[in-house]
């Protein structure tokens, strides 16, 4: 018994919404192939960015989801997996979280477990040890739903929320990061009553802001995050250049992509690449690579 899936990347947190937020985009995907086999588990990666992945396969996101569907089923099954990587790992596009949905998805289907999307998010959150150090379900969530995704990360309580189909996202790849792990531990334990507030406020308003396409709010909730961008910027020497670019390209509101190094821009209309990469180099920017997608209100599907 085998499976293709499709996995989509995802843009987590939005600004204000670290570790609660993250919306589905139509490209770039990973594509896998799943099979339930005899012997010992097989675990290939091939694509753009498969020199990216460590060669032990137990130390991907794909290890934990195998592991924990043995506990969950109680059965020694073995897997033939082949990824194709076309989501550049640690680039903020949630490239792990991915490769973690697909292999629940996938192992829902073929093992017949009969899992609802909570439990999978679960299951593939587990994948993100291994990349970030911690269960986080944001990523996973969208890639596994599609959409805008809202979801409570101590409860596991989630909506999704489809979006009108007028928006458009741009992504600048450039610089890198140490890891997610890395860029976790540097974060504050604690926040302040009054980041709190404006967190809280400026999530509320992106997701008001998303679905009537209020652009004026839309604007303030991306670049309103008090308590996390603030403190990764500092560490992304281009954050400032791209910034201004995609705001001078049109862009409605620009955050990191996740953890980053990737920055996103939110626009109404379709934006010119030629542009974006004139106002790029203007800033001095020259090793970046430049998507321009749109949202996807499906998540991880199968292909034939
Ligand atoms: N919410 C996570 C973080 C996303 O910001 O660390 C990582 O892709």
């Amino acid at each position: 018994m085998s499976i293709c899936i499709r996995s989509l990347a995802s843009i987590a947190n939005l600004g204000p919404g670290f570790d609660v937020m993250s919306l589905a985009i139509m490209e770039p995907y990973d594509d896998a192939y799943i099979e339930l086999s005899r012997g010992e588990d097989r675990v290939e990666f091939i694509g753009n960015y498969a020199h990216y992945l460590p060669s032990d396969y137990k130390v991907t996101t794909l290890y934990p989801v195998i592991e924990e569907f043995r506990r969950i089923m109680g059965i020694d099954f073995h897997v033939h997996v082949v990824v194709k990587k076309n989501i550049k790992p640690a680039s903020g596009l949630g490239s792990s979280g991915a490769d973690a949905a697909a292999m629940a998805y996938a192992l829902n289907k073929l093992l017949n477990a009969g899992l609802d999307y909570k439990s999978l998010i679960r299951i593939a959150a587990l994948g993100e040890v291994a990349a970030a150090g911690t269960p986080h379900m944001d990523n996973v969530a969208a890639s596994l739903l599609g959409g805008l995704v809202i979801i409570n990360p101590v409860t596991g309580d989630f909506v999704r929320v489809d979006l009108p189909d007028n928006y458009w996202v741009v992504i600048v790849m450039a610089g890198s990061k140490p890891s997610t792990k890395e860029m976790r531990k540097l974060l504050p334990n604690a926040v302040d009553m009054n980041s709190l507030k404006n967190n809280s406020a400026y999530a509320s308003m992106l997701v008001y802001a998303l679905i009537t396409g209020n652009r004026e709010a839309l604007g303030k909730a991306l670049m309103g995050d008090a308590v996390v961008e603030p403190v990764r910027a500092k560490l992304y020497p281009h954050y400032n250049a791209v910034k201004e670019a995609l705001l001078k390209a049109g862009a409605i509101g620009v955050a990191l992509a996740g953890a980053g190094p990737s920055l996103f821009g939110i626009f109404d209309f379709e934006p010119s690449k030629e542009r974006i990469n004139e106002l790029l180099h203007a800033r001095g920017l020259r090793d970046h690579a430049l998507i321009i997608t749109r949202p996807s209100n499906i998540g991880v599907h199968e292909i034939p």
